[in-house]
């Protein structure tokens, strides 16, 4: 693992876990689209705080670790299904060495915040 480079372990919607060479300071967003993952439906807006789809679960260690999620993020979450108390939206993780080797998992089912 180059200096820069962190593992991140992405468990997706069926619950098979994908352990993936990440760039610090690159999103949970940026990971699953480098590594050519192609969840369902992960991450439609590209980015925009506009859909939920991002939407990943993290361990209670590794979500204590991470900047407040800003009000966009926050109002988006909350259309989000199967919210839970360290839930945070994947286009707006930023990455640092600190959550090397961390597992962030997808919930099974998905909302598009776009549909509702
Ligand atoms: Fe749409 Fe994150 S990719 S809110």
């Amino acid at each position: 693992v180059a200096k820069d480079k962190i593992t991140i372990n992405l468990i997706d919607r069926k619950g098979e876990k994908h352990t993936t060479s990440a760039n610090i300071d690159d999103t949970i967003l940026d990971v699953v689209l480098d590594n050519e993952l192609n969840f369902e439906s992960f991450g439609v807006c590209e980015g925009t705080v506009s859909c939920s789809t991002c939407h990943v679960i993290f361990e209670d260690g590794v979500y204590s670790l991470l900047e407040e999620p800003l009000m966009d993020e926050m109002d988006m979450l909350d259309l989000a299904c199967g919210l839970t108390e360290t839930s945070r939206l994947g286009c707006q993780v930023y990455l640092t060495k600190e959550m090397d080797n961390c597992t962030v998992t997808l919930p099974r089912e998905i909302t598009d915040a776009r549909d509702v």
